[in-house]
């Protein structure tokens, strides 16, 4: 019997695309008296640089490449949804996942799913949040997780995290301030999550 089915851990997975400084920071936290473990770092990206991270820290891996079912999103769900019953998470949680999840997939994981998105929701969903911020002459930005429904990142708000847009920001130097808040605010939302406690987490 695994570990956290010993300790009565909640399990998370961990969904990622990319380089997975989320995934870090949420994997990092789990420890201790936390009340969950990560049992699954998931890529639909085979070479994600998240993955060796994820190894690195001794978490279970797996890679379920989207291109493989060319476009066929149910195909491609049914597999992930398989590599992901495996590990039997208690939550999931997507870190930097870039692929839109169908209705069907967030319907069978209903209320187990959160996301971290780079914009002070429900401003700026979907992408180029910071350039939109900076178009729009915002003074602040941030980042919000939310938990996942069918809504693309409109799913009740779990916790979100505001800094200043200062002068002379560009999309790139907004993003790296947001990132410092993301990986403070992701963390400790799931503490909250994971002991089913849904109080908005508020920083900044
Ligand atoms: C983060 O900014 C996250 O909000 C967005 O994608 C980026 C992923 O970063 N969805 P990482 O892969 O966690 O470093």
């Amino acid at each position: 019997m695994s570990p956290d089915r010993q300790t009565g851990a909640k399990r998370v997975a961990i969904l990622i695309s990319g380089s997975g400084s989320n995934m870090v920071a949420l994997a990092d936290s789990m420890s201790g008296d936390h009340p969950a473990r990560p049992v699954l770092v998931l890529s639909n990206r085979p070479g994600a640089g998240g993955l060796a991270r994820a190894e690195a820290l001794g978490i279970a891996t797996a890679a379920v490449d989207h291109r493989a079912f060319e476009g066929d999103r149910a195909r491609f769900e049914a597999a992930l949804g398989e590599v992901l019953a495996a590990a039997e998470p208690d939550v999931i949680c997507l870190a930097g996942f870039m692929r839109i999840l169908t209705p069907a997939f967030t319907r069978a994981w209903a209320g187990r799913v959160l996301n971290i998105h780079p914009s002070l929701l429900p401003k700026y969903p979907g992408l180029h949040s910071h350039a939109r911020a900076l178009e729009a002459g915002d003074a602040e930005a941030g980042c919000t997780v939310h938990e996942v429904t069918e809504a693309l990142d409109g799913g009740p708000i779990l916790g979100q995290a505001r800094v200043p847009v200062l002068p002379g920001d560009t999309p790139e130097t907004l993003a790296a301030r947001v990132l410092v808040e993301e990986h403070r605010l992701y963390p400790a939302v799931l503490r909250r999550f994971v002991t089913g406690d849904r109080t908005p987490v508020l920083f900044g």
